[in-house]
């Protein structure tokens, strides 16, 4: 049984739908149901044996020690958080609530659930708690500076990374102190179905289709280091099953794009698949506005560890994981649809009332 916190956000429902296809193990998802959750993206696992949505806060104390005792995880793998830089930048409270005292609640109960399983058990030595971080934490690279490694300096630079460095360090303390089992992964830029439009390539592609403009900010040149989700959770599968506790790996794609070049790319993908017509061409939508404050200028991953230790490696290269989500947006309209005209708040509100 896995615990699976944030498992109907954008990668958890990637993780919770590829585990279910892969194995029978039975998945548990705490999820809190915040706008960026689609609780109807399980919906083909509702009500199957071995698969359980539980709508709450991993920050209620009382919840989680519940959970743990009913279901009793061989593993926590913990998504949830609070995940826009965007909306850190505007209101940071939720940010700090989940990411930071969230995860510490999270981690004092896992060490309750966990020392009571029994002085060197089996099921002890087994559990795991794995905390799903980011490469934001590290801050900003420069054009010729190497790329993000293990032992790379923690330098979080917005509201969104600061909280999930606060909460890497948490989760470090735990194990250095508490002996608790953690694995931490700090993985670059996640990309492909089911990623809540605020971010960069869905927004693009949303926008490019409603014949918005499509804002690029300040001018363009900031770099990301881009992962196709279904990679990102075969790495968390291959560390949960095989790295030792205490670790921490990165995990990147290799697929470094200035932003620009990125949407430029979605444009002219969309041109061939989706014509505008007329001859006119998506990227005439782009605009150029206004930057992030404190916009870091680039992120990359060395994921060389990762492939020598445990023999990871992506599946997907960028060119043909980009055209599956262009696909995949433009095969779901109803999907889009639907997280961005707010009914899915409403089927929410009607499913799981006030428990969300
Ligand atoms: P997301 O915003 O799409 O999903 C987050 C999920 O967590 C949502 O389902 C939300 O309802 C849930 N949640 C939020 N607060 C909660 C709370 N207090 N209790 C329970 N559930 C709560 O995020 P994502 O893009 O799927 O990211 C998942 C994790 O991976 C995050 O921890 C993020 O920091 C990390 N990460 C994301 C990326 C990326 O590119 N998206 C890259 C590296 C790491
Ligand atoms: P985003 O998807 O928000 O991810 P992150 O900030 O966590 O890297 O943004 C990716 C990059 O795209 C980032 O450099 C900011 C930029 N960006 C735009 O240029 N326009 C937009 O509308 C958004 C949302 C992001």
């Amino acid at each position: 049984m896995l615990l699976v916190t944030g498992g109907a956000g954008f990668i958890g429902t990637n993780f919770v739908l590829q585990q279910a296809a892969q194995t029978a193990e039975p998945i548990v998802v705490l999820d809190k149901l915040t706008y960026a959750a689609n609780p109807a993206n399980l919906a083909a696992l509702r009500g199957k044996a071995g698969f359980e949505l539980e709508p709450g806060d991993i920050g209620d104390r009382a919840l989680v020690a519940a959970l743990l005792e009913r279901y009793q995880p061989r593993a926590i793998v913990h998504f949830a958080a609070e995940s826009h830089v965007d909306r850190s930048i505007a209101e940071s409270d939720a940010f700090v609530r989940t990411n930071v005292l969230g995860t510490h609640v999270l981690l004092e109960e896992a060490r309750r659930y966990w020392s009571g399983l029994g002085s060197a058990s089996p099921a002890q030595k087994a559990f795991r708690f794995l905390h799903v971080s980011t490469d934001e934490v590290f801050g900003s690279l420069g054009a010729e500076d190497p790329a993000f490694h293990e032992r790379s300096p923690y330098a979080p630079n917005s509201p969104y990374s600061a909280s999930k460095a606060a909460s890497d360090h948490l989760v470090r303390a735990w194990f250095h102190t508490y002996g608790l089992p953690t694995i931490i992964t700090n993985c670059s830029n996640n990309y492909g179905p089911y990623q809540f439009p605020e971010k960069l390539i869905p927004l693009t592609i949303h926008r490019a289709l409603a014949g918005a403009p499509i804002p690029v900010y300040g001018d363009g040149s900031n770099v990301r280091d881009w992962l196709h989700v279904s990679d990102h959770c075969s790495a968390l599968v291959r560390v949960l099953d095989q790295s030792p506790p205490g670790e921490s790996w990165v995990i990147g794609g290799n697929a470094e794009r200035r932003n620009l070049d990125l949407v430029q790319t979605l444009c002219s993908v969309l041109d061939r698949l989706r014509p505008r017509g007329a001859g006119a061409r998506y990227a005439e939508l782009i605009t150029f506005v206004t930057d992030r404050p404190g916009h870091d200028q680039r992120y990359a991953i060395d994921a060389t560890r990762l492939r020598e230790e445990l023999g990871w490696t992506p599946s997907w290269s960028f060119t043909d994981g980009l055209e599956q989500t262009v696909r995949w947006y433009l095969d779901h309209p109803e999907w889009m649809a639907d997280v961005t005209s707010g009914r899915y708040r409403e089927w929410i509100d009607q499913q799981y009332g006030a428990r969300a």
